[in-house]
């Protein structure tokens, strides 16, 4: 059965740990990303983009497929299935399709109609027991058509939105979606620390998990971050698996062109970096 992030998110927040949001794209990712969570007792939280909800069908056929799946491998773990950066139109079709979670991104908006917007939201996902993300101060790089400019979160903006109601929320920290640039200047701990001062205790989400440095995840969960955000790391050793199978002339031989064969090393692949990102996250035993 799906569940908020609710329980989960406190318990990190009190345990000094964070969760991981593995976006999914196809069954594949989600067995992977479901089975590695079970094996380690770990949380997880299964993160859809917009994109990826249209790329699969829609949100009734992925909610269905992951409740379905939880059942047929007997998953024990909390699983979250969480909307990512959900429109104002595309949160309402995810809480009435299944989803457990809810990403709405406003950041885009100016404050007071983000403000307005997100309250709406909160009002929606309470009536229905889901949770709700919220986010202040863009997310930089581009994900499924979203592009974020990178903002710096305002932390006292942070705590409006913060007191609205949300059970999490994301704010930018100079982190980007997808691989940073050579030149990245790396987070804004500074920044962090304040916004964490400014919300008291609410758990936070570092976006863009994709390359950031352990040595800075960690830090990062010091001071209150509690989800992580991971997708492109996913696909890029999705990729090169498949690519060193078929550059190996694997497809070739025998019944190797089977897609349960062809597609077989990027799950394992997949499964592998899921295992190391939740170790590294502290997530490990937690569920
Ligand atoms: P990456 O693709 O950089 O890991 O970011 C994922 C993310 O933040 C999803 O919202």
């Amino acid at each position: 059965m799906l569940v908020n992030v609710k329980e989960m998110m406190q318990k990190a927040r009190d345990g000094k740990y964070a969760v991981g949001q593995f976006n999914i794209n196809n069954l594949e990712w989600t067995k992977a990303i479901l089975l590695t969570a079970e094996e380690q007792k770990s949380p997880v939280i299964l993160g859809v983009s917009e994109g990826a909800g249209k790329y699969m069908c829609g949100f009734k056929t992925v909610a269905d497929m992951v409740s379905a799946m939880i059942g047929d491998l007997g998953i024990t773990v909390p699983v979250a299935l969480h909307l990512d950066h959900g429109s104002y139109e595309g949160a309402k079709k995810a809480m009435d399709s299944g989803f457990s979670s809810i990403m709405f991104d406003g950041s885009h908006y100016d404050i007071d109609e983000n403000i307005a917007k997100t309250k709406e939201i909160i009002d929606l996902c309470a009536e229905r027991g889901l949770s709700v993300e919220a986010e202040v101060g863009a997310i930089g790089g581009e994900e499924d058509g979203v592009i974020g400019g990178g903002e710096v979160a305002d932390p006292a903006e942070c705590k409006t939105i913060a007191d609205l109601g949300v059970d999490i929320l994301a704010a930018g920290i100079g982190n980007i979606h997808g691989k940073y640039p050579a030149n990245w200047a790396g987070l804004r701990f500074d920044v962090l620390e304040e916004i964490n001062k400014a919300t008291v205790g609410m758990p936070l989400v570092l976006h863009g998990g994709t390359g950031i440095p352990d040595d800075m995840v960690k830090k990062a969960i010091s001071l209150g971050v509690c989800k992580i955000n991971v997708n492109t790391e996913c696909q890029l050793v999705f990729a090169e698996a498949t690519r060193k199978y078929i550059e190996a002339g694997k497809d070739l031989e025998g019944k190797g062109f089977d897609p349960r064969k062809l597609l077989a090393p990027g799950f394992e692949a997949i499964k592998e970096k899921v295992k190391e990102k939740m170790e590294l996250f502290g997530s490990v035993g937690k569920a």
